[in-house]
C-alpha cells in the first residue's frame, strides 16, 4: 500500500472523487458504502456508489455504478484508463466477480486504485481476471 500522496495528482484526483461519492451511497442493509470514480482517456471522470436494494440480490455495486455512467457518457470500449475505488474498512475492497466481468468487457486491463484512508493499492483488472469470459464462441478483442 502507498501513501496518497505518492500518487500523480491526476490519480490523486480520481481518488478523491471516489471517497466524496461514497458519501452518496445507499448501504442499509450492509452499512459498507462504497464509491468508485473512472476516467475515461478523453480526461472525464464518472462516478457510482454502491445502491442497495431491499431484495439484496437487485444491489448494484459501485464500480458498475460509475461503468454505466461512463457508457450512457459515450465512453466506448478501449477508452477507460483509470478505476478508483474507496472504502473506509481496514482493506481497500476489490472489485467483485460480476463486476470484474463487466468491466472487462470494456478493459481488458485497466489500472486500478483501491484506496481507503489509510493509503492505496495499485493493482491491474487483469491481475484479478486473468481469464474472463470472452463470450461464446471465444473471441479475442
Ligand atoms: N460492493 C461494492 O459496491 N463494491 C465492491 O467492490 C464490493 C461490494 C457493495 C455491494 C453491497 O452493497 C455492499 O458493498 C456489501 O457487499
Amino acid at each position: 500500500m502507498i501513501r496518497h500522496s505518492a500518487l500523480d495528482p491526476g490519480a490523486r484526483e480520481l481518488v478523491q472523487a471516489a471517497r466524496a461519492v461514497r458519501r452518496r451511497a445507499h448501504a442499509p442493509y450492509s452499512g459498507f458504502k462504497v464509491g468508485a470514480a473512472l476516467r475515461s482517456r478523453d480526461g472525464r471522470i464518472f462516478t457510482g456508489c454502491n445502491v442497495e436494494n431491499a431484495s439484496l440480490g437487485a444491489t448494484v455495486c459501485a464500480e458498475r455504478g460509475a461503468l454505466m455512467q461512463a457508457v450512457a457518457a459515450g465512453a466506448r470500449r478501449g477508452q477507460l484508463q483509470q478505476l478508483a475505488i474507496f472504502t473506509t474498512d481496514s482493506q481497500p475492497a476489490r472489485p467483485c466477480g460480476m463486476c470484474l466481468q463487466v468491466l472487462v468487457e470494456f478493459a481488458r486491463d485497466l489500472p486500478l486504485l483501491l484506496a481507503n484512508g489509510r493509503g492505496v493499492e495499485c493493482v491491474r483488472l487483469k491481475e484479478l481476471l486473468p481469464w474472463p469470459f470472452e463470450g461464446f464462441p471465444p473471441r479475442r478483442r
